[in-house]
């Protein structure tokens, strides 16, 4: 017991340590560095919970742009909260100029509420399952959309996802299929 819990202590301060390194090494405000810094704190923050609760939440912020008045968008957020997920919500009134903003050059693309979490974009009733996997796996992409409103989607009227697919985009607008209900 009692050397379980110096081991544990031990890596606590190596992790301590290397964090505080990585922030020294890098004192630029270049946004890639600081997220690859937030990055790597947050897989140590992960390898340092006790696995059940590493299963539980996601350790980066979900950031939603919104309507102030979209009911689907509020279900959507309440859905991933319940996955797991820390979200922030930010209402506007014209959704276009932030989507825009954030690199969602292809309307055919859009749905109702963007969102970031790490360095992706997540547009529309995307199911929670595909971002972890995404945040797992790290695939070379812009991020997720579900383009429109599909009817059976979580935040809709079906937590299961049915009869649509979630596509996957780059930063130039192409798209194609990620997951298939
Ligand atoms: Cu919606
Ligand atoms: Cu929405």
């Amino acid at each position: 017991m009692f050397n379980q819990k110096h081991k544990f202590t031990h890596l606590s301060l190596f992790a301590l340590a290397f964090i505080t390194v990585a922030a020294c090494n890098n004192p630029s405000t270049d946004s890639t560095e600081i997220a690859e810094t937030a990055i790597t704190e947050s897989v140590i923050a992960t390898n340092l919970m006790p696995p059940d609760d590493a299963a539980q939440t996601v350790n980066q912020l979900m950031v939603v742009h919104k309507s102030p008045t979209c009911g689907c968008c509020q279900k959507w957020v309440d859905y991933l909260e319940e996955e797991g997920f820390s979200v922030e919500v930010h209402n506007h009134d014209d959704l276009n100029p932030i989507k825009e903003s954030l690199g969602m050059n292809n309307p055919k693309l859009y749905s109702c509420h963007t969102a970031t979490i790490g360095n992706y974009l997540i547009e529309g009733h995307v199911p929670a399952s595909d971002i972890k996997k995404i945040l797992s796996e790290k695939p070379d992409i812009a991020g997720l959309t579900a383009p429109g409103m599909p009817m059976m989607s979580p935040g809709m009227n079906s937590r299961t996802p049915k009869d649509y697919a979630v596509l996957s985009f780059t930063d130039n607008g192409e798209s194609e299929i990620y997951s298939q209900y």
